[in-house]
């Protein structure tokens, strides 16, 4: 039976409408969530003696065997039938009967859909979290195997100060252990049970909510049936932290496709994770990291769908809400890959020492400048001044083609009297280094804390 039949007395719809009308292609990837809901729904049914025990019994044989059918791929899909849960609706008509036709009792597919959403974000929050958590982990281990490596900090992507590798790829840790942290957030609000609330106004049949609160694994009921069918906020947060993850992965992804290139070499991506050119023969490109940088614009996009969907639209059910689900979906494959992608390429990054080593030689020793200014700071100088001694310094290093170690101690006294012989003693990468030596700093035996802490945390 269509559920046209009754209000209508035409039975088709109108051809080009059903083009779009239709979610069926997207949405039949909530079946399982679907099916469980229906499940527990018919339990509760039961239980308020709507459904006589062999129905109920028959009803939930029924599901199981649809669901078993759809993971086979036998499972007869129909337009017509709109979406999942008519499709699965009439499917259930098809091998039990008229039973069929009391599942739906005092439902409305308006929370049956949040339910679904719900559910599935449930598991897929679940799957997200678990692989920021190997990445997280990998970058933690590649962290502790580089704690020694000494290279340049950029800012502006110009040299800055030397640090630990180790404290580079503990700042991407960082910025993905707060996603990681997020989801947890998110999934406490997530775990709210809509069913009971109607198509908008709530249950007439006294049903039991905190039944199905027990049996669906939630935690606590929504409190109000308008809000329940409404709101889709729980999307969007969610499109927001895999949005998060994919801006921290492209910034990633940037770093080290400026650090492998042919001119800086500081790191090299494994080759199964590099591409050829199909014309220049020498060309390892980095596509992998390319892909990664280039798909965060599809999420971040996918976010702007769903925020923009929601804006303005009248409190309760609209049939836009329908526009949810394949952004999500993009959204939720697209993270899980990436993230495992990630994954990968910090596990078989190759640090090349001595690019770095070369990187470091052609630096003129530049990367000391704030170190000599401390240096003179030390020595009482108000480092406003010392910044300018250091700043005339660097400028007469540059213009005679000198490294800053290469200068004479009589040139250093020209800018201040305060240098002595020790000043020489600055150009150590490591002590400079270990004189960062606060909470959150680069020396060594502060990241060897912050190590020693993230083991414990992971
Ligand atoms: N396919 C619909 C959606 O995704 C399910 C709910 C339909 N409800 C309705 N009253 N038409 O939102």
């Amino acid at each position: 039976m269509a559920i046209r039949e009754g209000r209508f007395e035409e039975p088709l719809l109108n051809e080009t409408f059903s083009k779009i009308n239709s979610s069926i292609g997207f949405d039949k990837r909530l079946y399982r969530e679907d099916i469980r809901g229906s499940v527990a729904y018919a339990k509760a049914l039961f239980k308020r003696k709507i459904l006589a025990e062999d129905e109920k019994n028959d009803i939930i044989k029924g599901l199981k065997s649809i669901e078993r059918e759809i993971a086979e791929g036998g499972f007869p899909f129909r337009d017509e039938d709109e979406d999942i849960h008519m499709n699965i609706e009439r499917r259930l008509f098809d091998k039990i009967g008229e039973t069929a036709y009391k599942l739906h009792t005092g439902r409305s597919r308006n929370e049956q859909i949040v339910l679904d959403m719900r559910l599935y974000l449930m598991d897929a929050s679940r799957t997200i979290e678990k692989k920021l958590y190997a990445l997280l982990k990998a970058l933690f281990i590649k962290a502790k195997n580089n704690l020694k490596i000494i290279i340049p900090s950029y800012t502006h992507l110009r040299q800055a100060q030397p640090v630990s590798l180790a404290h580079l790829f503990l700042a991407y840790y960082h910025a993905l252990r707060r996603d990681k942290d997020r989801l947890g957030d998110f999934q406490n609000r997530l775990r709210v049970m809509p069913l009971g609330s109607g198509a908008v106004a709530g249950s007439t049949l006294g049903i039991d909510r905190a039944f199905l609160m027990e049996e669906l694994s939630f935690e606590s009921l929504s409190r109000n049936s308008i809000d329940a069918v409404s709101t889709r906020d729980f999307i969007f947060e969610f499109e927001y932290i895999c949005t998060s993850v994919f801006i921290t992965l492209s910034r990633i992804s940037e770093d080290l496709i400026i650090f492998s290139s042919d001119e800086i070499g500081h790191f090299s991506i494994p080759d199964d994770l590099a591409t050829t050119s199909s014309l220049m023969p020498q060309k390892k490109n980095p596509d992998s990291l390319e892909l990664i940088r280039g798909k965060s614009a599809r999420v971040a996009g996918n976010l702007i769908s769903i925020i923009t969907l929601m804006k303005g639209l009248p409190y309760t059910y609209n049939r836009d809400l329908q526009e949810d689900k394949e952004g999500l979906f993009d959204t939720v494959d697209n993270t899980a890959i990436v993230i495992d992608l990630m994954k990968e390429v910090v596990k078989g990054l190759i640090v090349n020492e001595s690019r770095i080593k070369v990187t470091l030689d052609k630096s003129k020793d530049f990367l000391f400048a704030t170190d000599l200014a401390d240096y003179l700071v030390r020595r009482g100088m108000a480092f406003r001044n010392a910044h300018r001694a250091v700043g005339s310094i660097v400028r007469y290093a540059v213009e005679r083609d000198k490294d800053l170690s290469d200068l004479s101690l009589e040139e250093y006294r020209k800018y201040s009297p305060s240098f002595d012989e020790d000043v020489y003693e600055v150009f150590d990468y490591l002590k400079s280094v270990n004189n960062h030596d606060v909470t959150g700093g680069t020396a060594l035996n502060r990241i060897k804390d912050e190590l020693e802490r993230i083991e414990e945390e992971l």
